[in-house]
């Protein structure tokens, strides 16, 4: 990081507040992903000041009362070798000690969120020159090196297990919420977490792209779209399959899952190094168009939106929507070696007089996490049954 700032620049940033549910119950706490990424550290209430010359984090000094009811704490002892600092201060010492600590630097590198350092760091605001920390640090985190890439292949396995898992185990009249059950518990297992909230969607409510009710009954004869992903250690997971409840396709269904296929493994098939990060959204949305328009199911001159409404993908990393920018000067940018980035196309279908009731109620997506690599590409979740043929064969199978 410091070698992205300014010689007399100081990083000021602090982790995630706390999430009350109600009374003094929390939620499970999750650290800001700006935050973990520079220090590593994963207990809430923490200020890091970093410069070329001094590493300090104001955290929660050990407790025993608190910790009985909390759990333990790092604590300021043991803070500079655990986490490589010269200094630890309390936390409850921030409003004193903040400022002091910066009066020798320029240049101030912090954002507002995720929680408001802005008032104790006061007149110093209007003496210093201010810079964005997200931006130098966000490009940072969209390339991600080999530590992290192992990371997100673990993850990508255990939510891959969780897929076969639920194909296996998919059958009709089953709730929504018990197939989502498969996820719960093999993510829980495996100490991970959903990186966000899953979508198991049946029939009609496929269409619905970010249904997350998942309470209603599975039907003979419909489809289930899952995504779902875990989070393992910080960094997200993003997979899309789409399976027929019964284990068998129909027809209808298949020619519809076969055009998202096509336009999926070619999109993938785009993304390399020194190509536009819209082309894989390019190659989807032509091959879709084609498919459609060979169905009968759009004209020319309708707009594809009417089937295929979303982007083909996103940054993986850290979140599930990865920070990181798409585009330079209003100019897409270019793929680059340690970049992952989803591929997700999708046609949904809702009923419609003007179209065939065969195709009513078909909602498909089927999405996979990649690694641009220095010649090309790597499918973090390559091993995941993806054709008409591994699905079923998967889905019949004991
Ligand atoms: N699961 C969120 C997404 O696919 O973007
Ligand atoms: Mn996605
Ligand atoms: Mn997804």
């Amino acid at each position: 990081m410091l070698s992205q700032i300014d010689d007399n620049g100081v990083v000021v940033i602090s982790t995630n507040p706390e999430q009350f549910r109600n009374g003094d119950v929390t939620f499970a706490f999750r650290p800001n992903s700006d935050f973990f990424y520079l220090t590593g550290f994963q207990e809430p209430q923490a200020v890091a000041v970093i410069s070329r010359n001094t590493y300090t984090m104001f955290l929660r000094d050990k407790d025993p009362d608190r910790e009985i009811w909390d759990g333990e704490r790092l604590g300021l002892a043991d803070a500079p070798e655990a986490l490589k600092l010269e200094k630890a201060l309390n936390i409850d010492l921030l409003d004193e000690h903040l400022t002091q600590l910066m009066t020798a630097e320029n240049v101030v590198y912090f954002d507002e969120k995720p929680c408001d350092l802005d008032r104790m760091l006061g007149d110093l605001l209007s003496n210093h020159t201010i810079k964005s920390l997200q931006e130098p640090l966000h490009e940072m985190r969209l390339i991600k090196d080999e530590f992290e890439t192992k990371i997100m292949q673990k993850a990508a396995n255990i939510s891959m297990v969780a897929h076969v898992l639920a194909m296996q185990y998919v059958s009709p009249n089953m709730f929504e919420y018990e197939l989502q059950s498969i996820f719960d518990a093999h993510f829980v297992k495996n100490n991970a977490t959903h990186a966000y909230t899953p979508i198991v969607a049946g029939g009609k409510n496929a269409c619905v792209l970010h249904y997350i009710e998942n309470n209603k009954p599975l039907k003979d004869g419909d489809l289930v779209l899952i995504d779902a992903g875990c989070e393992f250690e910080n960094y997200a997971s993003d997979i899309t399959r789409t399976l027929p409840v019964n284990g068998q396709f129909s027809k209808a269904q298949k020619q519809i899952y076969q055009i998202v296929l096509d336009a999926q493994l070619a999109a993938i098939e785009s993304i390399k190094p020194g190509v536009s990060v819209h082309k894989p959204h390019k190659v989807a949305s032509n091959i879709i168009q084609q498919g459609l328009e060979s169905l009968g199911l759009l004209t020319p001159d309708e707009p594809l939106s009417k089937f295929y409404m979303h982007g083909t993908g996103h940054w993986l990393g850290m979140d599930v929507h990865d920070v990181g920018k798409y585009q330079h000067n209003q100019q897409h940018r270019k793929f680059e070696q340690g970049m992952v980035i989803t591929v997700e196309p999708g046609i949904y279908i809702r009923k419609d007089d003007k179209i065939n009731p065969i195709y009513h109620d078909i909602g498909i997506r089927i999405e996979d996490d990649i690694l641009v690599t220095s010649t090309g590409n790597t499918v973090l979740t390559e091993q995941l049954a993806k054709t008409i043929d591994e699905i079923e064969t998967l889905m019949n199978t004991n």
